[in-house]
């Protein structure tokens, strides 16, 4: 009897990663945004307008991850739900908590492609797009949900898509080292990103599959995981969205403005 559990519980674990891995074809990482971010470096105006979506999202990562805690009942699953949000938290060190890395980072970066001094309260004083918090709500719904399996199924999602987020958005963020002092200064303030590509996101990827298959006894159960794995790929597409058209409009704008000021320097240069 046993043996026959183990069976298949070894292969709804094969399910649940094959599921997981669906997000690599998925919108949610192949879209505008990344092609935008990751190919060209922006105006200020541009990266400013996707840092303040981009925080607003992921300040409720690690609330996300506690309440990955409170709503699943299975102990073991929660086990693993632990120690990702002990890593949220820095591993018990308050400066590497990684909400406060992604706040230094990007205030920092803010003020170096700007060319003036930027502070996070001046960024979280921005009001998030509809779409972005469309994105939060959802999320806040899925993890709050009920049944584990759907809870488990959104955490899923949530790890495999932000393994490979960290590496564009790195990608991206290189796109700017003209801004920084040096090569060591460069790196020296992209922790944010080392701490999640290096290892976080690898670790909860792999605990994030473990406490799926936690929950995960026949096809109906899996049934419940892909609900909430695919309502938070779908909240995904729609943020991704909305950031690249927000940055798009801003990008245009700044544009505008710029050639507007080239058209009145030139007559007024021919008079001389
Ligand atoms: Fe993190
Ligand atoms: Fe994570």
């Amino acid at each position: 009897m046993t043996v026959i559990n183990e069976t298949a519980g070894i292969a709804l674990k094969g399910e649940i990663e094959q599921m997981a891995a669906r997000v690599f074809e998925h919108e949610a990482l192949r879209n505008e945004f990344y092609d935008r971010w990751t190919t060209r470096s922006l105006s200020a105006e541009e990266v400013r307008a996707f840092a303040v979506e981009y925080l607003s999202r992921t300040i409720r990562t690690s609330e996300m991850v506690a309440l990955s805690v409170v709503n699943t009942a299975d102990r073991t699953a929660r086990v693993e739900c632990v120690k990702n949000l002990y890593s949220e938290y820095g591993g018990g060190n308050p400066k590497k908590v990684h909400l406060t890395l992604l706040e230094d980072f990007l205030e920092d970066l803010l003020t170096r492609v700007s060319g003036r001094p930027v502070t996070i309260d001046e960024l979280y004083g921005e009001p998030p797009l509809p779409s972005t918090r469309s994105f939060s709500s959802g999320q806040l719904e899925l993890f709050s949900a009920d049944d584990q399996r759907v809870v488990q199924g959104a955490l899923l999602a949530q790890e495999w898509l932000a393994y490979s987020m960290m590496v564009r958005l790195y990608e991206g963020v290189r796109n700017y080292k003209h801004c920084y002092h040096s090569e060591e200064d460069f790196h020296e303030h992209c922790e944010y990103f080392y701490i999640h590509i290096g290892e976080a996101e690898k670790e909860h990827r792999i605990q994030a599959v473990e406490s799926a298959s936690q929950v995960c006894a026949d096809p109906t159960d899996l049934s419940r995981v892909r609900a909430g794995f695919d309502g938070f790929l779908d909240l995904t597409v729609e943020y991704w969205r909305g950031v690249a058209a927000r940055m798009r409009e801003a990008g245009d704008l700044a544009r505008g403005l710029e050639n507007r000021a080239h058209a009145a320097a030139v007559p007024a240069a021919r008079l001389r």
